[in-house]
């Protein structure tokens, strides 16, 4: 019994670790992968089998022990029922226990005097060691109460916010990307555009190895969305215009894509002649 018991407490253990690590996995994908199903029935039954290999070397081995020595194994108790008996305590026997009833008699109900249950006692002393440092930090040096906490915790969920709308506008992409017009956003795409882009395209938008972007016309598609497009993932092949999603950040991504269509309609130093087709912006 023992044993199954056992086993069953490690088949709970294995499977909670593993819902644990696999966090996203819900229970019908266990279904839906019959390895992980096999590999935990296969763990389960070889448990089972060792349990039941382990009990009868013990029985077997009990069998060969003298009477006396049978006897002493019997009566010696684990560590942990040694803890429990402790625990709980002992009652006086029955035999014994006119010595410690007490004198009053209420229409027949006597009461002994038994020890108190040393559980109940430790708990007891806990509270009293518990109350001193409750009382100390709480009512001595006014400690944080609810209304403080709640304040901080405010604050905290507060800075989370913004640490997640940062984030948040980090995640655009093609679908979402709209373009950028805070002063912030486009002076970053300005630096951006200057670090990385003037060699192909000038400073002004003029283009050299790479299209003009000042005109009206796009090889691969105007407005907000496609240049995004393009500048994440590069042009035609061979052309020299690389995916620069490996080096720039989606928001990056959209700060120089907002600040290069910022050029459309000025008059370049040296405009390259008009590439592609005049891209007019659909209204969605
Ligand atoms: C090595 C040169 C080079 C660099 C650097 C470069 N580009 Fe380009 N770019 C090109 C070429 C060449 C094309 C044309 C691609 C094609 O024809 O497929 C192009 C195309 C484009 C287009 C599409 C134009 C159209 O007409 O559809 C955009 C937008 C663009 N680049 C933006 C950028 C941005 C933003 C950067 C900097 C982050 C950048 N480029 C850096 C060479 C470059």
């Amino acid at each position: 019994m023992k044993s199954y018991l056992k086993t069953f407490l490690f088949v709970i253990i294995v499977l909670t670790t593993l819902w644990y690590i696999s966090n996203p996995l819900n229970a019908l994908d266990y279904v839906k992968r019959p390895e992980i199903v096999i590999a935990i029935g296969v763990l389960i039954i070889t448990i089972l089998m060792n349990g039941k290999i382990v009990k009868d070397l013990h029985e077997t081995r009990f069998e060969k022990l003298s009477k006396e020595e049978k006897e002493k194994y019997e009566t010696q108790n684990d560590w942990l029922s040694a803890a429990y008996t402790k625990l709980v305590g002992k009652n006086r026997p029955i035999e014994e226990e006119h010595e410690i009833i007490l004198d009053h008699n209420y229409d027949g109900i006597r009461e002994l005097d038994n020890n108190l249950p040393p559980w109940w006692k430790y708990g007891f002393y806990a509270s009293i060691v518990f109350a001193v440092f409750y009382l100390t930090k709480y009512h001595v040096f006014n400690g944080e109460n609810q209304y403080t906490e709640l304040e901080t915790e405010y604050v905290e969920a507060k800075i989370a916010i913004e640490e997640y709308k940062k984030t948040a506008k980090n995640l655009v992409d093609f679908n979402t990307v709209k373009v950028l017009t805070e002063e912030s956003d486009l002076s970053a795409g300005k630096k951006l555009y200057d670090l990385n882009c003037v060699a192909c395209h000038k400073v002004d938008g003029g283009g050299g190895i790479g299209p003009n972007l000042t005109d009206e016309n796009w090889i691969l598609g105007g407005g907000i969305k496609n240049v995004f497009k393009t500048v994440s993932e590069g042009g035609r092949d061979g052309k020299g215009m690389i995916a620069w999603k490996q080096s720039l950040k989606p928001l990056e991504i959209a700060q120089v894509s907002s600040y290069l269509l910022q050029f459309q309609g000025t008059t370049p130093a040296e405009p390259k002649a008009a590439e592609g087709e005049i891209w007019i912006e659909q209204v969605q």
